[in-house]
Parts: structure tokens; sequence; C-alpha cells
């Protein structure tokens, strides 16, 4: 039996970067394929050569056995391929029907023939089993049901090799069993599915074989039978790498941050961003904030990093009011923050890596000393001292922080945030879009904060990163605090359906 698709040699070279080189893929009929790989290994762009998004430099690609020219998304739909992008692409204010048929609309005379439109969409939805209604517009949709809509647009144009890219990153863990049921179902009929991802436990309890992309390079591909999370692991990264986090009891002390009643509401929505968030953080501990992004992580985090005025409600940092305060002040009183977008707030790009080891502090001695000029001796002695334990590479402190890898740049931001001596630690989603290695460093420094007795807060959009790092989590849904529970207590489960917006009192029952 043909292959599904084949594809051979491909070579896609961009300016900065070779992001395909003579890469070889495999898809059968009636498997679930994991394409694997760090960010910017070229999983994605692979798949957009696929798509029809990319044209490659070099390299053929067969389907079914056919040798084909796949030019645009529309030639590869009419191909049997569909898929689903990282980024959703429906349009918000149309239905789901709506936005199934855009762009092959069911005529009846000039005019659009909903009703056969609608009628195939509850078709799809029942025969898929999916929890959807053809006449529910996409904005009032939560996440999970979005996708499943950019799932059943591919099956509305009855595709039959469908490419997920990255699709758990928005779920609960409940809504990704779906998810899963659906590709295993869809397997079973007879169809491919290409699922890529990084998160290797989920890979392994899907997909029946894996191809590794490292560098723009495949790697190779393996059955499921045949490796392990480890394995993959180092194929990804190409050395061992340590997968658990190694911590200790937490010796907590006084309390550090404390939010009361913060409320913030939307500037023109009627939307509470905050509702009544209360909780405080001791020396010595770790609380964890999870939540599907847009929960109200991001305002938190300006409330109490002072970025950002609450509505209401008191911040208090070593039990001090500092409500009104910004976030210099803040900063000056042993506040370190890494922020969730390290390219906008986390670094100032045009400047030198050894300027940005500085920032926030460079009004201050060592940095700057009389008349406010700054001293580039200490600031150079402190750059490479930081670059130095904190293996940021390279090396070299006068490169600019834009050049920096997302590991590196990240791992530059820690250690600019740890090495102040601070007394609190605000981390957002610090190891999003990170490699597993440097992803292995900064898990172990925010271990190595909460010993030396900080009070951190860490605010992650990944479930086992929380779950791994901290001592108590409360989880964020629609601003309010849905539950605290200690890392003991917390179960994926538990926090998934506190993270779809059930209580602890639902969850118990
Ligand atoms: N449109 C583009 N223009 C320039 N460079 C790109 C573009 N798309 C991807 N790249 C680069 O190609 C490499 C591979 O990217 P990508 O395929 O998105 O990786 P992955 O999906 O594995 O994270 C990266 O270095 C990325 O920066
Ligand atoms: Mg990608």
């Amino acid at each position: 039996m043909p292959s599904a698709v084949s594809m051979q040699g491909i070579t896609k070279r961009f300016p900065l970067v070779v992001a395909n080189e003579d890469v070889d893929f495999d898809l059968r009929w009636g498997e679930i394929h994991a394409l694997i790989g760090e960010n910017g290994a070229g999983k994605s762009t692979l798949m957009k050569v696929l798509y029809g998004l990319q044209s490659a430099d070099a390299g053929t690609v067969a389907v079914d056995g056919r040798p084909v020219h796949i030019r645009s998304a529309r030639d590869a739909i009419a191909l049997g391929i569909g898929m689903v992008h990282q980024h959703f692409m429906l349009v918000e204010p149309l239905t789901v029907t709506e936005n199934l048929v855009l762009g092959s609309e069911p005529r009846m005379g000039p005019g659009i023939d909903y009703g056969s439109a609608r009628r195939r969409t509850r078709d799809l939805i029942a025969r898929f089993g999916f929890d959807l209604d053809a006449d529910a517009r996409i904005e009032e949709l939560p996440v999970g049901l979005q996708q499943q809509v950019e799932i059943l647009k591919a099956l509305y144009r009855e595709a039959r090799i469908l490419v997920m890219d990255e699709p758990t990153a928005v779920l609960t863990p409940q809504e990704t069993h779906g998810l899963f049921d659906f590709l295993r179902e869809f397997a079973r009929q007879g169809n491919a599915v290409v699922f890529i991802s990084h998160k290797l436990d989920e890979v392994m309890a899907l997909c029946d074989r894996m191809s590794v992309m490292r560098d723009g390079r495949m790697i190779g591909t393996v059955d499921r039978a045949e490796t392990d999370v480890r394995r993959l692991a180092t194929m990804m990264v190409g050395r061992e790498v340590l997968l658990r986090v190694e911590k200790g009891a937490s010796e907590v002390g006084e309390v550090r941050l404390e939010a009361a009643d913060l409320r913030l509401r939307h500037p023109t929505k009627h939307q509470a961003l905050l509702d009544a968030v209360t909780f405080e953080v001791r020396a010595g501990e770790v609380l964890g904030v999870a939540g599907i992004e847009g929960n109200g992580q991001t305002e938190l985090v300006e409330c109490l990093t002072g970025l950002r005025v609450a509505d209401s409600g008191t911040v208090r940092l070593d039990g001090e009011d500092v409500t009104a305060l910004g976030a210099r002040a803040r900063r000056e009183r042993g506040l370190s923050h890494v922020p969730e977008d390290r390219n906008e707030r986390g670094l100032c790009r045009p400047f030198s890596a050894a300027l940005n080891t500085i920032l926030g502090d460079h009004h201050r001695p060592p940095f700057s000393g009389r008349f406010g000029l700054l001293d580039r001796e200490a600031i150079d002695a402190h750059a490479r001292r930081l670059t130095e334990a904190y293996d940021v590479r390279p090396r070299a402190t006068h490169v600019l922080a834009a050049s920096y890898s997302g590991g590196n740049a990240q791992k530059l931001i820690v250690a600019r945030e740890l090495e102040r001596d601070p007394r609190v630690l605000v981390l957002a989603q610090p190891t999003r879009g990170v490699d597993i290695g440097a992803i292995e460093f900064i898990h172990r420094q925010i271990v190595r904060a909460r010993d030396l007795g900080l009070a951190v807060l860490l605010v992650s959009a990944d479930l086992n990163e929380v779950m791994s790092l901290s001592d108590r989590i409360i989880v964020l849904f629609e601003g309010r605090v849905m539950g605290e529970l200690t890392q003991a207590e917390a179960t994926a489960e538990t926090l998934g359906l506190l993270m779809a917006g059930s209580t602890l009192g639902e969850v118990a029952a």
C-alpha cells in the first residue's frame, strides 16, 4: 500500500537559516505520526511545505503514491490534506457553520444554501462525536471548541490527512483527552495524522511512530514500541537530559507577597479580568498559578509588579502596602520579575547583553556612579559573571540581545532577575518557547531560589511545569481563583477541571 505522504529531500532556506535540510518524511495510512523537536527545529516549516504555505527549494512530495506539486493550500485541500495551525484562523463574529462553508458556500440559485450547509455541519459533528452547536458564534466558544471547529473545517473539505500543529498547547487535560479520542478514531478509519508536539509524554500516549527533527534535519523515525521518553529527549536535544525536577521539602518562612481582593474590569467589555483575587506567598515556597492562558494571568502579574493599577484591592510586599507604587519602587524593595514576553518587556533588544544584565538597576551603584554615569567596567564584570554562571551563549557580552536564541535570552533574563538578591520572584511563562536543555537549567534555578528562601510566584500555562515546581497551586479561571491545592493534592485531572471553570466543591463531589 502506498504511503499517505512521502516527502523526500525537502530543503527550505530562509535568509538566516536553513529551516529544512534534505528532510525525508513518511506518513502511513492509519497511523498517528508524531513530528517532534525543539523550537525552531523546522517542524512547522516541513508541514507548511506539505500544505502549500511554503514552497521548498528542493525535494519531492508524493500523496498516496502519486507525485504532486502543491503550490497553495487550495492544492493541498484538493489532495485531502487539512492543517490545524497553532493560531486559529477562524472568523470570530461568524457561526460554526458559516466558518465551515467560507470560501466554498453551497449555492442555491444566486444565494447561499445555508440549510444544507447546516445539515452537513450537524452530520459531521455527530459523526465524530464533537460537542458543538452548529449555530454558535466562534467568539462565544472556549478555545477547546474553537479547535474542534478548525478540525471540522478540514473534515468538511474531506481531509483524509490531518496535520495538527501543537494542538494541545491551548487545551485542558480533559480537552486533550477528547482530542486524542477523536484522532484515534480518525486514524482507525484509515486516515492519517501528523501530530506536532514537544510534549513527549503526550506523544508516547498517542502516536504510533515518531519522527524527530533537530536544527532543520531529520534525526530519525522510531516506533513507539522501540522507544521511550528518555530516548526521544536525547534524540531531540542531542545529549542526555534530566527530565524530572529534583526538589526537597521546603522551609517556609514569613509572608512576603500578598494580593488581597484584587479586582480589575475590562476597559470596554462587560467582563472581569481579575475578580477578588487573594493569596499570599511565603519565603521559601513556590506558589504556582495554573490556568489556560487569557484567564487573568497577564493582568495579575502586571498588578503585582506595578505595571498596571487594579481597580481595587491591595498588593503588599514584606507587609508594606505597595499598591500605589510603580514598578521601579517595587523593584527597589526586592521584587524581581521574569516577564512573559521576553522580547517586549524582558530584554531591550537593541542593547548589548551586558546592558541587559543591569536593566532596571542601571541607575544604582555599582552600575551608575555620581552624576548617573554608567560604569562600563563594573557592568562588564557583572555581565561576564552572569553569562558564565548561567551558561548564556554566546558568552561575548557586547553582542546585541536581539541576536540571542529564545533559550539563551531567557537564561539572560533569569540571571539578571535572580542575581540582584531579590526577596520575591515573579515568573510568568518562564520556559515558553525555550528548548529542553534550557528548561532543565531554568527549573533548577527556580528551585534554588526557593531553597535560598525567596518567595516565588510561578505563572505558567504548562501544567507539568506548575505541578513539578510548585509547593502550592492556585488555578485562575476568568480572573477568579477557583481553588488552592498542595503539590501532593494536585493531579492533572483536578487542575484540569478547575481550569475549565469547576469549583473545588464540584471537583470533590
Ligand atoms: N517565514 C519565515 N521566515 C524566516 N525564517 C523562518 C520563517 N519560518 C520559520 N523560520 C525559521 O526557520 C526555522 C524553523 O522554524 P519552524 O519550522 O517554525 O520550527 P518549529 O516549528 O520546529 O518550531 C527557525 O529558525 C525559524 O526562525
Ligand atoms: Mg512550529
